[in-house]
């Protein structure tokens, strides 16, 4: 399903799904190039989705690469918003695969922006943001969407790269000038920047590049 009109950006990320897969999805891309683990990733996932039993989202979702066999065994509505499309379908095809072929009924695909949701304020008990707050200026902005749509007790987990790292601070800036990411910031930068937008203090982790962000909404009075 799509909000977006046909020709809505989105595409930069279409024809690449299958080359994204293989690099990001590899572990050695991630220990080599981001000091990291995709176990790390999946585990932080699984996390995510055992964090309730009502509406989670996964904002900027891609191809599922580390949420696939989560997802594929939730019992829990799943939202997964990408404004790419060709990115929805690989997620499509790998959740179905773990899952035994079929999309289970759980997992809803949209094609939407991760900035303004179509979704009401409240309507979500875990937000999951991977490897996403490094691609926008405004981390703060992008925050304060996440947190409009958790409802009072949910969750938000986001992992992001941050420059902490020597080779990973270098490529970070070389992507950076490639026009594929915002302009790098350190671990305290992002956290500062979560935290401003979610409005409370958010916990925070790191491996090598890669920053984890967990934070919890206040409970209903
Ligand atoms: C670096 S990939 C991360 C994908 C996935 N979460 C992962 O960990 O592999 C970034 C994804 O965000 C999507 N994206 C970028 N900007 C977006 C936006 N404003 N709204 C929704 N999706 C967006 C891209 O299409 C791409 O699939």
């Amino acid at each position: 399903m799509s909000v977006l009109s046909p020709d809505a950006e989105g595409a930069p990320y279409d024809s690449r799904a299958a080359a994204y897969d293989r690099v990001v999805g590899s572990a050695l891309y991630n220990r080599l190039l981001w000091g990291a683990s995709p176990e790390r990733y999946r585990a932080f996932a699984r996390r995510a989705v055992a964090a309730g039993n009502r509406p989670l989202l996964d904002a900027g979702a891609g191809s599922a690469v580390f949420t696939a066999g989560a997802y594929a065994e939730a019992d829990r509505p799943l939202l997964l918003v990408d404004r790419s499309l060709g990115m929805l379908e690989a997620a499509r095809n790998r959740i179905a695969d773990r899952a035994g072929g079929t999309l289970p009924n759980s997992v809803t695909l949209l094609q939407a922006d991760a900035n303004d949701l179509p979704l009401r304020d409240e309507s979500i008990e875990t937000v999951l943001s991977m490897g996403m707050l490094h691609l926008f200026d405004d981390v703060t902005g992008h925050v304060e969407e996440l947190g409009r749509v958790l409802a009072p007790g949910g969750r938000l987990f986001a992992m992001s790269l941050v420059a902490a790292q020597r080779l990973g601070r270098v490529y970070l800036w070389l992507l950076h000038r490639a026009g594929e990411v915002a302009a790098p910031r350190g671990f305290d930068g992002i956290r500062a920047a979560v935290e401003s937008g979610f409005g409370a203090a958010v916990d925070g982790a790191r491996e090598g590049c890669m920053a984890f962000f967990t934070a919890k909404v206040e409970d209903a009075e």
